[in-house]
């Protein structure tokens, strides 16, 4: 191509686009503490882009009146009034590209999701999971760890993909079981490392540090190991004032 090919700019012309904030979709069923804390990052600045919309298959879902008392447009989309999977997750990808999001974040959102959804979607959608992932696919997480007598537990965030909960790990935070655990104190306290990762690992993304390759995960260009990086017990601990020796 020679020099008269290009279009005669002045440097005014030449400065870049402004890069408008990252969107975020977020899809939960519940009471969206995860949610939660992506909002309160965000209000720290500390989230990477701006959550533009919460959709909820559930009408009643807490989640949604967070995201109104925090000014963000909430969504009930009831999969109970749709007659198949397939017609609901149609109806879904329609609701969530109107907002036109760079990432969508599932917190809480208790459905299976169709191929032709995750295909949609594929290298721009996260999940957290109440486990150290590939441990404890599925339900009762906890309750199953307890029986099993595990030593270590805790939370991965992870790209989804057809596989339910077995897309690449990016991001895990552990806690070190105890024997007084029950299922109630593990819920709480993974639930506070997932409020701690979360928002972590959807800024990476939305900053592009994070990606999804065929290979799997890659931070920063660098392949991640299948179970991603890792927030220890003890750092988890102390940046949550918990007591590590617990
Ligand atoms: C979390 O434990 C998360 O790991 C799982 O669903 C739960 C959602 O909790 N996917 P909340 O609605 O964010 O409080």
């Amino acid at each position: 191509m020679s020099g008269t090919d290009y279009p005669s700019d002045t440097i005014t012309d030449m400065s870049p686009e402004p890069v408008g904030a990252r969107r975020v979709v977020v899809l939960i069923s519940g009471s969206g503490s995860n949610l939660q804390a992506l909002i309160d990052a965000q209000t720290h600045d500390r989230l990477g882009g701006e959550i533009v919309a919460v959709i909820s298959n559930e009408h009643d879902a807490y989640g949604l009146k967070r995201a109104h008392e925090a000014g963000i447009e909430a969504v009930a989309l009831p999969h109970r009034e749709y007659d198949s999977r397939d017609a609901y997750d149609g109806a879904l990808i329609k609701v969530i590209e109107r907002h036109e999001p760079d990432l969508i974040v599932l917190a809480g959102f208790m459905r299976i999701l169709t191929p032709r959804f995750v295909q949609r979607f594929l290298g721009r959608m996260l999940n957290i999971h109440p486990s150290l992932l590939p441990a404890y696919q599925g339900l009762n997480t906890h309750a199953r760890a307890l029986a099993d007598g595990v030593a270590s537990h805790g939370c991965s965030v992870h790209f989804v993909t057809e596989e339910l909960d077995g897309g690449p790990v990016v991001l895990q935070a552990e806690l070190a079981v105890t024997a007084d655990d029950t299922v109630e104190t593990l819920k709480e306290k993974v639930h506070a490392r997932e409020h701690l990762i979360y928002p972590i690992a959807v800024q990476w993304c939305l900053e592009g540090r994070l990606q999804f390759s065929p290979e799997g995960a890659k931070m920063d260009g660098h392949l991640l190991p299948p179970h991603g990086m890792c927030l220890s017990h003890e750092d988890a601990a102390e940046e949550l004032d918990e007591d590590a020796e617990e």
